[in-house]
């Protein structure tokens, strides 16, 4: 299976338009080591040919001309993404799904409660029936032993798993969630049984998520933020991350420390905001991440399994 990195960054990208916090302003003038990354989505594939959007950011449309692997060979019109899957209805992982309306119809894959929001609070799927037939819903349930295939991309099997994390600040459900507001992704190669596990939005770990570490081959992990009172300390936010559903980097109840307690051949840290001091290639945060062997994930990066 390729993995391919679209975007590494949380909302808002890095930089972020309106920001000027030392991150955002040092890769923007080129004062600090670090690298710019669009908002956060990964594609996978079994045969490099037919790929699955896992997440489409509000980027894609920068994300897939930069991707190669996405376009078609001896197409006039098309595209190497034959279907989409929704891991929630964040508004960074589907308004990508505007962009992509010249090319409708999509497979779209989610749990009915994204399905939901996104026909009613945020009514995608609605309102793109209008181009060429728009979205065509997939549900997908919340059961990790249940899994599903999509046809036109072979050779892959995709699990849900249940996370623990917030809806988006639009939803009804965003203090409220239900099982389905956020789905990981257990991404299996069926030729080698071997597996991806993916969870870009997670606040705290669970025995369910602890079995889907122990034996992936490969695990994208929420790395958001460094410290849970970033947003407040630096003055540009009043909400912790466990309360917008993301777990720290750093600490105890970290991504690293979890990650720590597996042999994982590839640990890689994704959905990164653009407060984290992980950025700076020159920082210690930074430093003590790769230390434990932990990968921080950039944009157009591809990983075999
Ligand atoms: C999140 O990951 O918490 C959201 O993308 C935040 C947002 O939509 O602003
Ligand atoms: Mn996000
Ligand atoms: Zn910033």
């Amino acid at each position: 299976m390729r993995i391919l990195i679209l975007g590494s960054a949380a909302g808002g990208g890095f930089p972020q338009w309106n920001c000027h916090c030392e991150n955002c302003s040092g890769v923007r003038n080129g004062t600090i080591n670090a690298q710019a990354r669009t908002q956060s989505s990964i594609a996978v594939s079994a045969d490099g040919n037919n790929w699955v959007l896992i997440n489409a950011s509000p980027d894609i449309r920068q994300q897939i001309n930069q991707s190669p692997q996405l376009w078609p060979l001896n197409q006039q019109r098309g595209s190497n993404i034959k279907a989409a899957i929704l891991t929630d209805s964040q508004v960074d992982h589907t308004t990508g799904l505007l962009t992509l309306r010249e090319g409708l119809p999509l497979d779209v894959y989610c749990t009915n409660v994204v399905h939901e929001d996104l026909t009613t609070a945020f009514p995608l799927f609605p309102m793109l029936q209008h181009w060429h037939g728009g979205l065509k819903h997939h549900l997908i349930g919340t059961d990790h032993q249940h899994g599903f295939t999509i046809q036109q991309a072979t050779g892959l099997t995709f699990f849900p798993v249940h996370l623990e994390s917030n809806a988006p600040p639009y939803s009804p459900y965003r203090d409220d969630v239900v099982p389905g507001n956020n789905i990981g992704l257990k991404v299996v190669d069926n030729a080698s049984g071997k597996y991806l596990f993916y969870a870009p939005g997670i606040v705290e770990s669970t025995p369910l998520v602890e079995s889907m570490l122990s034996k992936a081959e490969c695990a994208l992990i929420d790395g958001t933020l460094w410290l849970d009172d970033e947003m407040i300390k630096n003055g540009f936010g009043h909400k912790l991350g466990s309360q917008m559903g993301h777990m720290p980097v750093n600490g105890e109840n970290g991504s690293v420390a979890l990650l720590n307690h597996f042999e994982i051949r590839r640990k890689i840290l994704i959905h990164i905001n653009n407060t984290n001091p992980i950025l700076n290639e020159d920082s210690s945060a930074h430093q003590f991440v790769i230390d434990n062997g932990v990968e921080i994930a950039t944009d157009g990066m591809e990983i075999t399994i």
